[in-house]
């Protein structure tokens, strides 16, 4: 029997780490294949000698050239960035190859053109590594529950934003001691911003939102907010009040539309989520049949991301054993026909809130905020007063959850207040209990 031919571009923390990964596990992948995997061609511009090729690899910085060959079967695209990679897997796929990615930004960004490449071609695209690293949560959305109509899930889907967040609770450190570190370990992206300011997890929510919801890609609609702002006496009123702060990615299908939403947001504290610590991910899936459910593990590094990488590729060759153009039986977004369901603005959103201020120490303050919440149609689910910090009171509110238009329109309100100082914080906060 032919074995089935791989290129893999790059050769960086994935490429390097799916290369062992096959060399490391041939056996036991064999073992479920029944087929021989072969790594015909590598493109990289600097070469990895540590990585103990075999001879009759080729090694080319010429990329284009790669994908055009003939003894390939499958594309491993582990280079990152959006050019040149989408048109190398383009050329790629008109040449008849399939592609395992783990590039989130480029099919957040250009995903339905390349899908839909993908199906003119007969080939497939395959990318459990763009989200949540190790976790197998693509194929657990598309095909674990695929009985189910998914209401809503939220994830942490940021590694390096989750180390960021949980070392400055537990040892206090500072953000950019904590980011340099995430660096360092190879978890940040080339960019960090990507991962602070929550575009990273916007990627990775506009392909799990698609897949659960039977919806286009659309990751110029997710709202994004990043992390850089949280304080530690944030963190820490958040604590006393029975609650964690967590950079979450929520997918929710409300009445008149679908919420895709990135932002800090305060979980109780005893909720799993909340728990989850470090550069592990995890997401919670609530289904119409099975209720809740929660997936956990590494989402950024080497291993793990080689193990969704290998994962594909082992799919992919089944695929190419027992289809007849191998392109697979699955549809690659989950649903054979998408509904271009409305998706909401910020102000449509519906969300709790956990809300700080910086007041005078006068009689009737906390009187005039509470009317101001309770005018606009606030519900208040909890207040606390805090010590005087600087000749000011901080005032801590939680509400119920209410339309973001109507919190702009109380905030607005406050903040005019002449007895209030500084901008309000406002984080968002979510139950998670239904
Ligand atoms: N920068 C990403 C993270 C890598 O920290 O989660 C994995 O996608």
């Amino acid at each position: 029997m032919k074995p089935v031919r791989l290129a893999i571009l790059g050769l960086g923390t994935v490429g390097g780490g799916a290369l062992k990964l096959l060399q490391e596990n041939a056996a036991e992948i064999r073992r479920r294949t029944d087929r021989e995997i072969q790594i015909t061609h590598v493109g990289t511009r600097r070469p990895r000698p540590d990585l103990n090729l075999a001879d009759s690899v080729k090694q080319s910085a010429d990329l284009m050239d790669i994908v055009r060959q003939p003894d390939v079967d499958v594309v491993v695209e582990v280079m990152g960035g959006i050019h040149p990679a989408y048109e190398l897997i383009m050329e790629a796929m008109k040449h008849g190859k399939h592609v395992v990615t783990a590039n989130k930004a480029l099919l957040a960004e250009h995903g339905t053109a390349l899908f839909k490449a993908a199906d003119e071609y007969k080939v497939q695209i395959a990318y459990e590594a763009a989200v949540a690293g190790g976790i197998p949560i693509i194929k657990v959305i598309r095909e674990g529950l695929a009985a189910n109509r998914i209401d809503w899930l939220a994830g942490i889907i940021n590694g390096t934003g989750n180390f960021i967040l949980s070392e400055m609770r537990e040892k206090g450190r500072t953000f950019d001691d904590v980011l340099k570190e995430a660096q360092e370990l190879g978890y940040a992206e080339a960019d960090p911003t990507f991962d602070v300011e929550g575009i990273d997890a916007a990627h990775k929510l506009t392909l799990l939102a698609s897949i659960a919801f039977g919806i286009p890609l659309q990751f110029d609609k997710v709202f994004t907010e990043g992390i850089s702002k949280i304080t530690a006496q944030d963190v820490k009123y958040a604590e006393e009040l029975g609650f964690r702060i967590k950079h979450l990615g929520i997918a929710r299908r409300a009445e008149t539309g679908i919420e895709l939403r990135v932002h800090p947001t305060l979980i109780p504290a005893e909720e799993l989520l909340a728990n989850v610590n470090g550069v592990k991910n995890a997401v919670l899936v609530q289904s119409n049949a099975v209720g809740p459910t929660l997936y956990y593990g590494a989402g950024a590094g080497a291993g793990p991301t080689a193990s969704a990488v290998v994962a594909d590729i082992v799919d992919i060759v089944r695929d190419i054993i027992y289809t007849e153009d191998g392109a697979g039986t699955i549809p690659q977004l989950a649903f054979e026909n998408l509904t271009d369901l409305p998706i909401l603005s910020r102000e449509e959103m519906t969300t709790g809130y956990y809300i700080r201020i910086n007041a005078d120490d006068q009689t009737g303050v906390l009187a005039e905020v509470t009317s101001i919440l309770s005018r606009n149609g606030i519900s208040i689910d909890a207040i606390m007063q805090q010590s005087r910090l600087k000749d000011l009171i901080p005032i801590v509110i939680l509400t119920d959850p209410v339309k973001e238009a109507k919190m702009d329109e109380a905030l607005k309100q406050i903040q005019a207040l002449p007895v209030i100082h500084g901008e309000i914080v406002r984080i968002r906060l979510e139950s998670l209990d239904n």
